[in-house]
């Protein structure tokens, strides 16, 4: 099985372009199910979970077909609208063909997805949203069988928020769906996620009447028919944050290209506390640390606030601070499995609760880790930059599903990462 050997500490220096985003990617690839004919999706990351959501298109009836960085997505012919559980259980987000399979064939047969290593990640919101269109909706065998009442899945007005807050792909189903119902939808508590306002803006391409995107009230004018698109997604900012925590953890200096920083101003403002700056520029910015390390709290919240999904790499950063932080974990309260393993490295974590209290250490030690999840993976990695000796870290193919050549780009700005087959 395939680890990642790191020396460190290293110094990062260089360019890095920042992939297509995978979170804007999966959910604009499953609506393309509601606009018969051939779509082509551009700047699509080679990454595991692509793979697993085009073969699922693929399982539906679809044809599918990768040109360098697009994806064509012909869906002519969907003949078969079930999410078999043998490809659904390999990524949950699959969840989000669920939408508009129901909206374009009238039924839809999906698996329930599995459990998680970030915690609890029920799909009650989703199908409480489905049923406020009028689908009905029932549990078998492990499948969620969903059809459409007769005259079709009907607006009106739904709240989508949840005990965390709106959920991303609740909002995203609810929202494809809604684009071919009768009426008018109005989503309160929608997530305004960038990567739900990408998916937005594709819909409308494809001739959907979306409006209020990016704010929390989407208001969904259905149409009776859509058509396909060419559409370019936007850059990663989750990847794009990683590695501006790589360049704040070594004390280096990146360029990073195709990326939006005012998609990240939450991310902005707390390496900004802690010392590392970033500056915009034309298609991306530059990040250099100013200093020693500062300790920092910081708290996961919906967009626009600060993502869970750099929370993990946040903390391997700040378990070099001087001083203490806390890092309080508000929309997966579990997603701590990175704490034992950064401890491994000789970092002072302590979970309590929804929180880790991150004590600052001098330096971090190498050693062999195990990646538990995509971003927990990513931390690992980013820790074996800054620790002394050769990190091991183990079960990468966690990172691959949402990294794309992680270590081409990071030794290309000066690491000394080699991938072997362990
Ligand atoms: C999306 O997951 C992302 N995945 C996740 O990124 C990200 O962590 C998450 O949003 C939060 O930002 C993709 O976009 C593919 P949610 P999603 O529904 O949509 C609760 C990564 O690393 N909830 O917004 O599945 C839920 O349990 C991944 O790239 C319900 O209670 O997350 C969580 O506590 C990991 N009922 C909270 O809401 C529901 O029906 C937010 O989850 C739905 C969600």
């Amino acid at each position: 099985m395939d680890a990642l050997e790191i020396e460190g500490p290293v110094r990062l220096d260089g360019t890095v372009h920042i992939s297509g985003s995978k979170n804007a990617a999966l959910p604009i690839m499953a609506a393309t199910l509601l606009a018969p004919g051939e779509s082509v999706i551009e700047q699509v990351p080679r990454l595991a979970d692509i793979a697993v959501l085009g073969q699922l298109l693929q399982s539906l009836g679809a044809r599918v077909e990768r040109d360098g960085a697009d994806i064509h997505i012909d869906t002519t012919k969907i003949d078969h609208p079930v999410g078999e559980y043998d490809i659904v259980r390999k990524m949950r987000a699959s969840i989000c063909i669920l939408g508009p399979l129901l909206a374009r064939c009238g039924r839809a047969k999906v698996s329930m997805p599995g459990g998680c290593a970030i915690g609890d990640r029920p799909v009650d919101i989703h199908l409480r949203g489905l049923r406020a269109l009028g689908a009905q909706i029932h549990l078998e065998n492990g499948y969620i069988v969903a059809t459409v009442p007769p005259g079709g899945l009907r607006g009106g007005p739904i709240f989508l928020g949840g005990p965390f807050g709106s959920t991303v792909l609740g909002t995203a189903n609810v929202m494809m769906a809604a684009t071919l119902a009768q009426g008018r939808t109005i989503i309160e508590s929608a997530a305004c996620e960038p990567e739900i306002a990408d998916l937005a803006n594709c819909l409308n391409a494809m001739g959907a009447r979306v409006h209020g995107i990016g704010s929390p009230r989407l208001i969904v004018d259905g149409v009776t028919r859509l058509t396909p698109v060419r559409h370019r997604i936007i850059g990663d900012r989750i990847e794009a944050g990683t590695f501006l925590v790589a360049a704040g953890l070594t004390g280096g200096r990146l360029t990073l290209t195709n990326c939006q920083p005012d998609n990240m101003v939450a991310v902005v403002d707390r390496l900004a506390h802690i010392g590392v700056a970033v500056e915009a520029r034309d298609d991306g910015c530059v990040v250099r640390r100013t200093g020693e390390l500062r300790p920092a709290d910081v708290t996961t919240q919906p967009y626009p606030g600060f993502p869970t999904d750099l929370q993990a790499q946040f903390m391997a950063m700040l378990a070099l601070a001087e001083g203490n932080s806390v890092i309080t974990e508000k929309i997966f309260p579990d997603r701590f499995m990175h704490v034992a393993e950064l401890n491994r490295m000789a970092a002072n974590i302590r979970k309590e609760g929804p929180c880790a209290i991150v004590a600052g250490v001098r330096e971090l030690i190498a050693a062999p880790v195990m990646a538990s999840d995509l971003r927990a993976s990513a931390a690992l990695v980013l820790a074996g930059l800054a620790a002394w000796g050769k990190t091991v870290v183990h079960r990468v193919y966690h990172i691959d599903r949402g990294y794309e050549r992680i270590e081409e780009k990071l030794n290309a700005a000066g690491a000394r990462i080699v991938r072997k087959d362990l």
